[in-house]
């Protein structure tokens, strides 16, 4: 029996969300079980280790040319009747605000390695109309009309893109197309955005002269599919290509690499190899993995599209593959952090996460222009604030995320069609989990029993509850999901090297796992206060079957 086995059996099936050192193990063991009466649950919060920082831009978004999420989503033109700001639509943005969107990330996903950034600039009535990268789409719901997002008319461009940003507290974050475009282009649009007014003749074709300049570029997309077919070698080569010479204009430039597809190790190492034969890591700021929840067949298929289940009527089978699918992220950053540490001694790249969440089968969309849409439940919910909980885990090594997408595509934090407008639980995630923007993730250790449940006709479980606490000053801040479909997770809450002096929580559930938010009735999930306090000190939660928590605690 390995270490790791005796550990895990010793705590009788429970589950450990540390980071922590091995050779912390063994004192931190003694306190692991719950000692208040009628918990079978621990969350251990540790106030001496800090993780590190978490960086405001793993709550970031994703904005892509792709059915509705621009078109119905975001823009609806200056002339609408549909409140709007300068063409954007206006309820979006007031959302957005309460959420703190830290950075978003425009154009694709696989839109951005056939799209010109030229077509989207100028005066709108002069853009040109152009063949949208889905337009072939296999998952465009029955009928379909044409309209842009088939045919993109390019109302939407650098600058309505720029000005979302501004209008939302957000910093940009651009992807550049490296299949189709040249190293030229490349270049000319980060002096598009950034050049100062007044200095280069494209700069001064820019809307907003004085306007937010641009940090973050994506160096192409998923470079092993869509964006290109490359091999993680001819990859690296394009790579440094488009990086060896790119102006700054006092602009601290942050490029990011088209990392791998979830755990695809091979991608990682054969990449950090070739760009280390040149020593090139300080032309990388980051490196992205993406990772989609979507294959909920329990093993019966891998098969992209047969895999895939419903938003909204699934099996209890399905529920729990889907999570456990999302946990998968955990050891893939793990793994992923360990092979470009290969290379890159000291660490000087970030991962970012700038595609993940869940990914359905068509059927549940609000309209047939909506490619992609799909309806969310209290279990994207979970998905949501479980990778969360993670990436704050992971605060030392993820530096950037972004959920896929915005809205009205996959697991979208809105909802919108015409003058209709909503959030989904997904969004009430985001907003209560933002607090711990910029906070130090402390090392948490939860044990609790794992849901047990049929898989393929096999007994199998995932992990019980995950959470993630972070501290600023005396204020704590604790998340957790609880993925079980039935149990309550009567829960001992310890605080290291510290004691509490208040505590009230939040907390999102849902009578019915399969209701969700609709344009009737938009308000089926939404928080609630919930009902938690100390006694003589001590803390004790009972976590709801199927939920989303956050406690907010004064430590004294
Ligand atoms: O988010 C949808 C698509 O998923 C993106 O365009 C692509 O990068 C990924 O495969």
């Amino acid at each position: 029996m390995k270490r790791r086995e005796f550990i895990a059996g010793a705590i009788a099936g429970g589950t450990l969300l540390s980071g922590a050192s091995q050779s912390t193990w063994g004192r931190k063991l003694l306190s692991l079980m719950p000692t208040a009466e009628g918990a079978d649950s621990r969350i251990e919060v540790l106030t001496a280790e800090p993780v590190g920082t978490i960086a405001p831009e793993i709550y970031g978004h994703f904005a892509e040319h792709l059915g509705a999420v621009i078109y119905d989503g975001i823009w609806v033109g200056e002339k609408s009747k549909i409140p709007n700001i300068a063409g954007i639509r206006k309820a979006l943005v007031d959302a957005l605000l309460k959420i703190k969107p830290s950075v978003i990330r425009w154009p694709g996903g696989c839109f951005a390695d056939s799209y010109d950034w030229r077509d989207g600039i100028g005066p709108r009535d002069k853009r040109p109309r152009r063949t949208n990268f889905w337009v072939d789409a296999g998952e465009w719901p029955k009928d379909a009309p044409d309209g842009p997002w088939k045919y993109d008319t390019n109302e939407f461009g650098t600058d309505d893109f720029l000005r979302f940003c501004k209008l939302s507290n957000a910093q940009p974050y651009i992807a550049a197309n490296l299949r189709s475009l040249t190293a030229k282009d490349f270049y000319q649009w980060v002096e598009y955005c950034n050049s100062p007014a007044g200095t280069t003749t494209l700069g001064d074709m820019r809307s907003d002269k004085d306007g937010t300049k641009v940090r973050y570029w994506g160096v192409g997309n998923e470079s092993w599919g869509c964006g290109g077919n490359f091999t993680p070698e001819e990859y690296a080569a394009e790579y440094r290509r488009f990086t060896a010479w790119v102006p700054r204009y006092g602009v601290n430039l942050a490029f990011v690499g088209a990392g791998p597809n979830g755990g695809d190790l091979d991608w990682t190492r054969r990449f950090f190899s070739k760009l280390n034969e040149r020593r090139a890591f300080g032309a990388m700021w980051g490196w992205a993995m993406h990772h989609y929840s979507w294959n909920v067949s329990s093993g019966r298929t891998t098969d992209w599209r047969q895999g895939k289940g419903d938003a909204i009527n699934y099996s209890e089978e399905e529920w729990y593959e889907l999570l456990h699918e999302a946990d998968r992220i955990d050891g893939m950053i793990t793994e992923c952090w360990n092979v470009m540490g290969e290379f890159d001694r000291t660490h000087r790249v970030k991962l970012v996460v700038d595609e993940w969440g869940a990914w359905f089968k068509p059927g549940s969309e609000v309209n047939n222009t909506h490619l992609l849409g799909q309806q969310s439940t209290i279990r994207d919910a979970i998905l949501a604030g479980q990778t969360l909980d993670t990436f704050h885990r992971h605060a030392d090594k993820v530096g950037m995320a972004a959920i896929a997408q915005l809205v009205n595509c996959l697991q979208s934090l809105f909802l919108t069609h015409e003058d209709k407008f909503i959030v989904t639980p997904t969004y009430h995630v985001f907003d209560m989990y933002s607090v711990h923007q910029g906070k130090t993730a402390l090392r948490t250790v939860v044990t609790s029993p794992k849901p047990s449940y049929t898989r393929n006709g096999q007994p199998a479980t995932l992990r019980g509850l995950n959470g993630s606490a972070s501290l600023d000053g005396k204020r704590l801040v604790i998340t957790v999901t609880n993925p079980d479909l039935k149990a309550t997770r009567e829960t001992e809450i310890a605080v290291r090297g510290a004691s509490i002096k208040s505590v009230k929580g939040t907390s999102l559930t849902a009578i019915d796992t399969h209701s969700h938010n609709s344009f009737a009735d938009p308000n089926q999930i939404q928080p609630k206060d919930a009902n938690v306090s100390l006694t003589a000190g001590s803390l004790v939660y009972k976590f709801a079957p199927a939920s989303v928590t956050r406690l907010d605690i004064e430590l004294a």
